[in-house]
C-alpha cells in the first residue's frame, strides 16, 4: 500500500462500476478473492483485491483515506450455485445488521476529516429505511425515496463542526 492510495474501495468485487479499474490512487479490498472463470457469461470477470481484508476490522490507522466507496452485499438468500452469489456474495441472515453497523463504524474511523464516504445499496432483500438507521451518521444527500429504482447511492461527509 502506498501513500498515494488515498481512496479505498471497501468491497471491490469485480470493480464493475469503475471507469478505470486500476485507478492508481485507489486501494481495492475484498474479503473473498475469486479467480477468472466463475462467470460463464463474462469469462474475464474476477475479484482480485490489492488486499484481502474485512471491512468490519481493518488494519489501517485512523483517518487513512480521503474517500471511500462501500458497496457491500445486499441480498439475503441466493443459491450457492447462483452467479449473483458468486459475483456479489450474500448478507449473513443472522448477523447482517451488526456486520453493516461495524462496517460503517470502521470505515468512518479510517476516513479522514472532511473525507467522503459513498454508500451503495440495492433494495433486493432489505429496504434502505432499515439500513440507514444502523449507521451513526446521516448522509448529506442521496436517494431519499424509493421512487427511483432499487439501487441507491448515499453520500456521507466527515464534517467536524455542525453549524
Ligand atoms: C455487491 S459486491 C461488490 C461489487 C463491486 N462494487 C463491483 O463493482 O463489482 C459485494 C462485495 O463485498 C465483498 N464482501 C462481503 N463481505 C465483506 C467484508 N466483510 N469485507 C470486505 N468485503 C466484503 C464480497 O466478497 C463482494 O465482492
Amino acid at each position: 500500500m502506498n501513500k498515494e492510495q488515498c481512496i479505498l474501495d471497501a468491497c471491490c468485487g469485480g470493480r464493475t462500476f469503475w471507469f478505470n479499474k486500476n485507478h492508481p490512487n485507489t486501494l481495492y479490498i475484498d474479503i473473498e478473492p475469486r479467480p477468472k472463470g466463475i462467470c460463464q457469461e463474462r469469462p474475464n470477470w474476477c475479484c482480485e483485491p490489492d488486499l484481502v481484508a474485512d471491512f468490519r476490522k481493518l488494519d489501517f490507522p485512523d483517518k487513512r483515506f480521503k474517500h471511500i466507496v462501500w458497496d457491500p452485499p445486499h441480498l439475503l438468500k441466493l443459491q450457492k450455485t447462483s452467479i449473483m452469489r458468486k459475483k456479489y456474495g450474500t448478507l449473513n441472515a443472522e448477523t447482517w445488521q451488526s456486520d453493516l453497523r461495524m462496517g460503517f463504524n470502521e470505515l468512518w474511523r479510517v476516513l479522514d476529516d472532511y473525507g467522503t464516504l459513498v454508500f451503495k445499496w440495492s433494495e433486493g432483500s432489505i429496504p434502505i429505511k432499515k439500513i440507514l438507521p444502523l449507521f451513526k451518521e446521516t448522509p448529506l444527500y442521496g436517494h431519499p425515496t424509493a421512487k427511483n429504482g432499487k439501487t441507491k447511492w448515499f453520500i456521507f461527509m466527515k464534517i467536524l463542526l455542525l453549524i
